[in-house]
């Protein structure tokens, strides 16, 4: 039996401000549904399991939960030491943030690889490629950022130094919000000049962790109330060809920001070897069926329901197809109750009342819908 959640006939929640790089699959626009869902059930501690910007990290903590947030990719990891573990008022980094932006602006790795000339408005350098900074941009990181390592830094105090960094790079970037390809006029933004500035960090009073885990690794060793699980979804319409987001390949250059360990590189757009599709797929992005019949994406969240320990789980999803919502909602009836399924944007927000957790299949027939999902785990799962 499902149950009726009054959701959106409600208030309209005030969600908290938060703070995050551009980002493919951002929840920056869900974050008042997202929390209007979660206050509907009686969690305080939260498993954000795929935090990537950690915007969604920052609103629970704002709002008092105590979080776990955990990504596979390190820059997340940077981003929720920066904004989950700082205890410091903001104005204590800022003679940090001034003396990096202070120091002279040097020749390094970064502006090898990354750093073009303003050429007129191209893009495109004398090596036939296009980059994804003008120099004077790539001098300044270099020099930045090998001033972090010569400060030895704490760990939180590096984390908030690295955002800063990490968000003043976004700032002026030419890219098309991921660095899997580079435009070929430079944006706009790509000529203004880099300026560290202090992130928005606040304190607040859950206890937090930070993990930088693959879930299936963490999601048995937390025990939380209620986990949100963002996984990065590819786009699996059977009829039309695979656009998966590995964000491993987008997001590279955060990544040898965050390490600053000038790592082999291959391709166009210089990435690192190491976030090859070989090396860094994750079964979430697998849109296709195992030996079995399965969808690979969907026996993954099965997995994953399964080996979480929380009595709620809060799945965010967007459709590629009528075979995987089927898939998917046998897969949640059959580890629990269904207590809400959340359509985004089309004004179908409350299925209350309907017998939804059939109709959303229907719905989703249609590629890139996106709901959200609450559900309640089983006793016999949960145990
Ligand atoms: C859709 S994004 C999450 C976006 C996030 N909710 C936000 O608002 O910024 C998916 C995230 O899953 C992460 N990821 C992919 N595979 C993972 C795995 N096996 N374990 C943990 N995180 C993973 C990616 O690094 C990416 O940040």
């Amino acid at each position: 039996m499902t149950q009726t959640l009054p959701l959106f006939n409600e208030f309209v929640l005030d969600a908290p401000s938060t703070e995050g790089i551009k980002y493919i699959g951002s929840k920056l626009k869900l974050i008042p549904q997202i929390l209007q869902l979660i206050q509907k059930v009686d969690a305080k501690t939260i498993l954000d399991g795929f935090s990537g910007t950690t915007r969604v990290s920052q609103a629970l903590a704002k709002l008092g939960y105590s979080v776990v947030c955990n990504d596979i990719a390190p820059w997340s990891a940077v981003f929720g030491t920066c904004y989950l573990l700082n205890t410091k008022p903001k104005e204590v980094y800022q003679p940090l943030i001034d003396h990096l932006n202070a120091v002279p602006p040097v020749d390094g790795w970064f502006t090898e690889h990354y750093g073009g000339h303003a050429n007129g408005g191209c893009a495109i350098q004398a090596d036939g490629l296009k980059k994804p900074w003008q120099l004077h941009n790539t001098r300044k990181l270099d020099a930045i950022r090998q001033e972090l390592e010569t400060l030895k830094l704490d760990t939180i105090d590096k984390a908030v130094a690295l955002t800063s960094l990490i968000l003043a790079l976004d700032r002026v970037d030419s890219s098309l919000a991921h660095f899997s390809a580079y435009l070929k006029a430079w944006a706009p933004r790509a000529y203004k000049k880099l300026v560290l500035e202090v992130p928005n960090i606040f304190t607040s009073a859950g206890k937090h962790q930070v993990f930088q885990s693959d879930i299936f690794e963490l999601a048995p060793r937390v025990s939380v109330d209620l986990a949100y699980f963002d996984p990065p979804y590819g786009s699996n319409n059977e009829k039309m060809p695979a656009s998966r987001v590995r964000y491993a390949a987008y997001y590279h250059l955060w990544k040898s920001v965050v390490l600053f360990d000038n790592p082999p590189l291959f391709g166009k757009a210089k990435r690192r070897k190491d976030t090859s599709d070989v090396i860094a797929a994750s079964p979430f992005e697998e849109f296709r069926r195992n030996p079995n019949g399965r969808f690979i994406a969907v026996e993954a969240i099965e997995k994953l329901i399964r080996a979480t320990q929380a009595r709620w789980i809060l799945l965010s999803y967007s459709s590629g197809g009528r075979a995987t919502a089927e898939e998917l909602n046998e897969v949640m009836q059959r580890n629990g109750e269904l207590l809400a399924v959340v359509e985004i944007g089309y004004k179908r927000n409350v299925m209350a009342g309907m017998k939804w957790t059939h109709k959303w299949v229907s719905v989703a027939e249609q590629p890139n819908r996106e709901f959200l999902f609450l559900l309640e785990k089983e006793e016999t799962v949960l145990s």
